[in-house]
Parts: C-alpha cells; structure tokens; sequence
C-alpha cells in the first residue's frame, strides 16, 4: 500500500488516511485500531473489492505482487488474494463441503485430479474431510469459518485477508479457528492479514501489528510485541483492545506487584513467568 486513503461514497473523510505499509511472504500482521478507524475498507481494497464493487474514491495505490488492485479485476486477483469474512454464511455458495472447497477452482478450470487433490489436502488441514458430504448447514459456526479457510488454502493463495474471523464464535470456535490459522501460518510462505480484537489466540503467531487511528492514519507498525508493549496506555486511549495477559500485567503494576520498568506480558505463559519470578516482590498472606 503506497499512500493509501480511502474515501467511502457519502463519507466526509478517508479511512484508512495516508497509509504506507509493504507485507512479505511470511509475515503474519495483526491490523488494529478502533471502531470505524478503515480495517475493514483496508482489506476490501487488498483484492479490490473497494473500489471495483464498494463504490469509494482511492488515493494513492495498492498492488498485489505487481498488479494493481483498483485496475485488475476482483476475480484475476482472487487467484493471489484469498478472503475471509466476519460472517461465513456470507460467503458459503454450495450443498456440501468438498463442493465448497472444489467450486473456486472448478472456476479456474484446474484439472479434475488436481481439483480433488487440493480440496482434499485443504479439508484435512482444518480436520473436516471426514465431514466432506456434509451440508456446511451442520457445521457449527467455528466450523463454517474453518471450512471459508479450507477454500482460502485450496486456492494456495500467497496473501490470506481475515477480517474478524472470529467475532461471531464461542470460545471453542475460537479455538477452532486459529488451530487451524496456527497450521496455516507453519507453512511459513503466504503473507496473512488479521483484523482481529480478540488478541489472545491471535498473540500465538502474529508477527507484526499495524495500528490505524481514529482518523484513519497509520499510528505504530512494528514487530508486535514491541508495538503492543510500548504503546499499552495510548492502544487503549484510542480503544483499541489489548491482551489479557498485557491487562492483567498493568493492573499488577499499578498495584507494585510489578515492578515500573518491568516489560508488559503479552501472553499467559509470560505473565506466569513474572509473577512466579523470584526477583518480585509478592505480598505474603495470600
Ligand atoms: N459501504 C460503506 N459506505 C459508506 N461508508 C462506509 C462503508 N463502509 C464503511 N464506511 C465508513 O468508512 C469508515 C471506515 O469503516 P470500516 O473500514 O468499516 O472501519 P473498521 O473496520 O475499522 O471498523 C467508517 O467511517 C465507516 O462508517
Ligand atoms: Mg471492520
């Protein structure tokens, strides 16, 4: 994304604003920022779906391995752009799901053998191709958004968009999706683009977080740790979310249970590790 600002038709200003980011293969980015910041009108406009079908003007430009997302068209750049949705309905077409896997690439006319071979490959990566004549209707809602990831891997996308896959799942559904996102990530050669708030299960394996502000600009991109850690107060001034390990970690310093200058657990297991560190302090009596 090169000097990117978006502007919906009938909004009065762009969001995202101004925003520069390049991702690589291999990169796992978290895309953060509050309510109505433009995460969601970012990812449209990675496969061109803003502008091509959410009319909006855009500024500035975004390319995909070279090709330009405004002037190539949705379904050419869905061979390099896989997406998923907040809700998986939305994007579920057919009866059962080895056809819902197979229908994109029945689309490219592939070969019948590498249809089934991939689709298969696809299905057994997030544990349903013992399911694959099932109606998706019988899937539970964790279900259906890893099956929306199955078609994403089947594809073989090189850039996978996310935009809250998890916002409409219990906690085992939750689960179940970045299990499946986990597996994904270990192959280690596509870029992926999480909009997420949930940050627990996504701290796992994103390497990198970009911050929009409430005005749609670029406000921290780094390594998401150091991102994370080092704007704890202003993340959550702008309301953005924050992991309950990093919640959990201020609220035992406000409280001198850990020391000022100690770094902010992100995880779990590291605010297990601080408090259990001999070195701090821990009021008796408990
Ligand atoms: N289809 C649309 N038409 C007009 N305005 C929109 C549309 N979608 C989003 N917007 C506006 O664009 C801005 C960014 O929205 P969005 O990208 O959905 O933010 P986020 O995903 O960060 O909550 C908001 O001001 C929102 O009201
Ligand atoms: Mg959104």
């Amino acid at each position: 994304m090169r000097d990117l600002s978006i502007t919906h038709a009938g909004a009065t200003h762009p969001s995202p604003r101004s925003v520069s980011v390049d991702v690589a293969p291999g990169e796992v980015v978290l895309v953060l920022g509050p309510s109505g910041s433009g995460k969601s009108t970012l990812a449209l406009a990675l496969n061109g779906l803003v502008p091509q079908s959410v009319p909006a003007t855009v500024t500035g430009s975004v390319e995909v391995r070279g090709r330009s997302t405004a002037e190539t068209p949705v379904a050419a750049l869905s061979a390099d752009v896989a997406m998923v949705f907040q809700d998986p309905d939305a994007q579920i077409v057919t009866g059962t799901l080895l056809d819902e896997v197979a229908f994109a690439l029945e689309n490219l006319l592939l070969p019948v053998d590498e249809v089934l071979s991939r689709s298969e490959q696809a299905l057994r990566r997030v544990g349903l191709w013992d399911r694959r004549g099932w109606n998706p209707d019988r899937l539970s809602g964790g279900g259906r958004q890893r099956l929306a990831i199955a078609c994403a891997i089947a594809m073989e996308s090189p850039v996978i968009v996310l935009d809250e896959p998890t916002a409409n799942l219990d906690a085992q559904g939750i689960d179940d999706v970045y299990e499946a996102l986990a597996d994904l990530v270990a192959t280690g050669d596509r870029a992926i683009i999480l909009v997420e708030h949930n940050l627990d299960a996504a701290m796992r394996f994103a390497t990198r977080a970009i911050v929009l502000d409430q005005q749609g600009r670029l406000a921290f991109d780094g390594p998401v740790g150091q991102v994370l850690r080092e704007n704890a107060d202003e993340l959550l001034t702008m309301g953005v979310w924050l992991p309950a390990a990093t919640l959990a970690g201020r609220m035992l310093r406000e409280r001198g249970i850990l020391p000022d200058d100690a770094p902010l657990p992100l995880t779990p297991e590291e605010l297990a590790g601080m408090v259990g560190d001999p070195q701090v302090d821990l009021p008796t009596g408990r």
